[in-house]
């Protein structure tokens, strides 16, 4: 049977094609399964700018020209050659954008398997994991479309909220998110937003102008800025910028207005890919990978303990989202060619939530 995709040209992310990818059949210990529904949002787009700097086309190969771009969903067993992963199963993890994947599953739990295929093993290991739906906690039937949207996001800004905390917000006194209106940084105000009370910072958003209304909207931010007018409107004090654009000059060009009043740039997205030229120029920044702080905390907490606070936090913001985010379904190849192109110049509007549902006839 074919695997259909949408497939992007790795040298030139406009070049898109569907395509089907003939999958052979299952050997024993491997399942098959549908893809039900995953979500699009711009964090897909960054790992289609970055997929060959940090391997986010060797999750899910097509060939040397052309990629899948990875997304979370959500997947139902097929087939299967696997005695404890049986037909019906409902999973929920990393997924390409395709209308079906081939797995292996290991380690198998009650909670989930690891896809074992050989080519993903050296990739990080929070990207191969697969939670088995049914019975999960976590799972409510009526978060269910959030879930893929928000979930990875939101554990993102979760472990970005914890690191701040940990270094004592670097001594600052104001937390500034770059493209304010981004889900992650919609999910990183809510937990800075929540923790108030006791940090005390303040939570400015910086945004464009077509999306400042949306932002102050919400609620999370104490002051909306428009990029043009950080330089009169950016208090000179102990900042933090979490920067979700990756807008080069901007940060180089607010790190000199602050001077020492910048303590700490953790540098998080490029949502703004055209812009982006590069951070060694730019002052007291550091990346961050979420899935490597994922790791860190799954040791120092136990995954348990650390799943646990993650869901527990993600359900409240799951809660927001549905007054913030309307949920749009993208049926046909035609439709979700032109999203990914929309998406691409990011002429999204970012109260929309975008789930993909490859398999619908
Ligand atoms: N480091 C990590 O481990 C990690 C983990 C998760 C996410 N991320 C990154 O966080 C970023 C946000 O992802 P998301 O899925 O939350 O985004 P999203 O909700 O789809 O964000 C949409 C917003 O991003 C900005 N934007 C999007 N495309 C743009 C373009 N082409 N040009 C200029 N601005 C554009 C606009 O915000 P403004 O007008 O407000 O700028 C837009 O409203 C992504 O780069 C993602 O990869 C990183």
């Amino acid at each position: 049977m074919q695997s259909q995709s949408l497939q992007v040209q790795k040298a030139n992310l406009y070049e898109v094609q569907s395509a089907g990818q003939e999958l052979s059949s299952l050997e024993d210990g491997e399942v098959l399964m549908k893809i039900e529904k995953y979500a699009l949002t711009t964090n897909n787009i960054t790992y289609a700018v970055s997929g060959s700097k940090l391997r986010y086309w060797d999750f899910f190969p097509a060939d040397d020209t052309w990629g899948i771009i990875p997304a979370w969903g959500f997947g139902e067993v097929i087939e299967s050659k696997h005695p404890d992963v049986p037909v019906g199963e409902r999973c929920y993890g990393y997924f390409p954008m395709s209308s079906h994947l081939k797995a292996k599953p290991i380690k198998v739990n009650e909670a989930g398997f690891r896809d074992g295929i050989a080519h993903r093993n050296p990739l990080p290991p929070i990207y191969n994991y697969y939670m088995r739906v049914n019975n999960n906690p976590a799972f409510h039937p009526s978060m269910e479309d959030f879930m893929p949207i928000i979930q990875p996001l939101f554990t993102t800004s979760f472990l970005i909220y914890h690191f701040l905390k940990e270094q004592s917000f670097f001594e600052a006194e104001q937390v500034v998110l770059t493209s304010a209106s981004s889900k992650t940084g919609l999910a990183l105000a809510f937990m800075l937003s929540q923790h108030k009370a006791v940090d005390g910072k303040k939570i400015v958003g910086l945004t464009s102008p077509s999306n400042v209304e949306f932002v102050k909207s919400v609620g999370y931010y104490d002051e909306v800025i428009e990029y043009d007018n950080y330089a009169t409107e950016l208090a000179q004090e102990g900042t933090v910028i979490v920067d979700f654009a990756g807008k080069t000059q901007l940060l180089e060009d607010m790190g000199a207005q602050l001077a020492d009043h910048l303590k700490h740039i953790a540098l998080i997205g490029i949502t703004d890919w055209k812009s982006t030229r590069g951070f060694r120029g730019v002052p007291k920044s550091e990346f961050f990978f979420a899935p490597t702080h994922l790791q860190n905390k799954y040791k120092e907490w136990g995954s348990q303990k650390a799943n646990n606070m993650i869901n527990q936090a993600l359900g409240g913001f799951i809660l927001d989202s549905k007054k913030l985010i309307e949920i749009a379904y993208v049926d046909d190849m035609d439709q979700l060619r032109s999203l990914y192109l929309e998406m691409l110049d990011g002429k999204v509007d970012p109260k929309m939530g975008y789930i993909v549902r490859p398999n619908l006839p």
